[in-house]
């Protein structure tokens, strides 16, 4: 195959959803002969699989984007392509081909499969390719090659799109309408990655209490039922999922959890607000009250259970009466990690066009209290861990013996042992907190003498630019040659 040296580099922005997807897209490039690299100059390819939540992703992606265009000019032959959310977006693709032409293909979220015929069409005829779709067969999309990059981790779609339509949300436009996976699909895809020996299941879906599947025999099923029936796979795994929508985040569910083997019991909810204004102004459907009763529910049923959140600060109207309602969410949930996010006007939602925009200073004070309370939060509930002995999921080792993994709350923890550790389950006494971050041992060392060596691949640190002085170096001797001559020619 004459594809066989050349290199890609795929360089994934946003949630979980584009982690997966990029996946997918290395299934897709690995077909076609290509091996992932980690830096631009060295590939044949680079892809940008890209992010729209907030104003900050795309300035920083629009900012990549710019940074490659001197390797463009050293490899004219290289092939750069954008896809995902931001290009998804109404006009993006005409403004990024106008911006930066010497962009390759573009696409969006809802032609992923089609990324192969694109990049042969590009290949064979040498012309920029350019498709943004509405609708797509979303079957194509289970059929898909994937090239997992998670190690012990998994992801599993079982649904696409968003129907909430919160305000101040740009997902439901990008991502179209929910449409969920029949169950028989999701079900033959997690016991095979269980087979090939996966230790953590995660379902993806921008609200997966939604969940409306079919089984086999024609029957509607929820998520309840997925999960409940996932959970029957008789192997050694944690299965997880993400997002709920606390609306939607049923009893039944709840329940499920609470009873099962393998279901985790961290569970990420965002509250995003705890003003009951803010929360009907975000169109959430639900209010601090019911909220709150909700966390009693899941902390009542499942006694161990711990919660992680999502916080917008600063949304239209929000005043610090409304931002003390958020905060005394925080101190009465007490989340084992929050995610706060400044508000950030995004293009075509109901938000974008509301009254009393938060001034950035206020919005910024904001954010800082909350992290402030978060940390305090945060580092009281690890000192608590101190002394105890957790199942621990080894997902990664260091060169010196030190070892990575996670409670089935999700939190990480560092602790001493051999390689062949990673992807097994082991036992792990709690020695030491140092503010968030928690250190242990291993309670049953000479069990893990027995463990093989597996064969989980890593993600890849990736970046632009290759991390050698001497590769900088000649860069940058060609962008200042590539700037000398320009100035000779504007000068003629
Ligand atoms: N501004 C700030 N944060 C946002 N999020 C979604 N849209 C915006 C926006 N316009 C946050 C929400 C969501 C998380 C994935 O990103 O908290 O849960
Ligand atoms: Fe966005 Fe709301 Fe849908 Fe989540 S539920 S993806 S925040 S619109």
């Amino acid at each position: 195959m004459d594809n066989l040296d050349k290199k890609y580099l795929i360089l994934t922005y946003g949630c979980q959803m584009n982690v997966h997807e990029s996946e997918k897209l290395a299934g897709i490039l690995e077909n076609n002969g290509y091996v992932s690299c980690d830096n631009a100059v060295d590939a044949d390819i680079v892809v940008f699989n890209t992010c729209a939540i907030r104003e900050s992703a795309e300035q920083k992606i629009f900012g990549n984007i710019g940074e490659l265009k001197n390797i463009k000019v050293a490899k004219p032959n290289m092939i750069i392509a954008i896809c995902g959310c931001m290009s998804q977006q109404k006009n993006y693709a005409e403004e990024i081909l106008r911006k930066y032409p010497y962009v390759d293909i573009i696409f969006g979220t809802h032609n992923l499969s089609k990324f192969d015929e694109m990049l042969k069409s590009r290949i064979s005829t040498g012309k920029k390719v350019s498709s943004i779709v509405e609708d797509e067969n979303i079957e194509l999309r289970d059929e898909m090659k994937i090239s997992r990059t998670s190690g012990v981790n998994a992801w599993v779609n079982i649904m696409y799109g968003c129907n909430n339509f919160c305000t101040y949300c740009i997902v439901p436009y990008v991502r179209g309408r929910e449409i969920s996976r029949p169950e028989d699909s999701i079900i033959f895809e997690v016991e095979n990655l269980l087979k090939q020996g996966y230790k953590q299941i995660t379902l993806l879906g921008q609200n997966v209490n939604s969940y409306k599947g079919v089984a086999r025999n024609g029957k509607e099923v929820s998520f309840a039922k997925l999960l409940s029936d996932l959970d029957e796979l008789n192997y050694e795994y944690r299965l997880r999922f993400m997002t709920s929508h606390p609306k939607d985040l049923s009893s039944d569910v709840i329940d499920v959890i609470a009873n099962s083997k393998h279901i985790c019991h961290g569970i990420h909810l965002p509250v995003q607000s705890g003003s009951d204004k803010i929360l009907a102004s975000m169109n959430r459907k639900y209010t601090k009250e019911k909220y709150l009763k909700l966390v009693n529910e899941i902390k009542k049923k499942i006694p161990d259970a711990e919660l992680t959140t999502d916080i917008i600060v600063g949304f239209p109207d929000e005043t610090d009466e409304d931002f003390e309602e958020t905060l005394d969410v925080v101190r009465k949930t007490e989340y084992l990690q929050i995610f706060g996010f400044l508000y950030s006007k995004r293009k075509g939602t109901v938000a974008e066009k509301m009254d009393k925009q938060v001034d950035l200073k206020i919005k910024k004070e904001r954010l800082s209290k909350l992290l402030a309370i978060k940390n305090e939060i945060v580092n009281k509930k690890s000192a608590e861990l101190v002394g105890k002995t957790y199942r621990v999921l080894v997902e990664s080792a260091s060169k010196d013996d030190t070892l990575y993994g996670s409670l089935d709350s999700g939190k990480t923890i560092s602790f001493n042992g051999n390689k062949n550790c990673v992807g097994e389950f082991v036992d792990v006494k709690v020695t030491m907190a140092r503010k968030s971050v928690i250190y242990g041992e291993i309670v049953n060392e000479e069990e893990t003498r027995l463990f093989k060596e597996k064969n989980f691949k890593l993600p890849i640190e990736c970046s632009i630019l290759p991390k050698d002085q001497k590769t900088m170096k000649i860069l940058r001797e060609n962008k200042s040659n590539k700037k000398q001559a320009d100035d000779k020619n504007s000068k003629k």
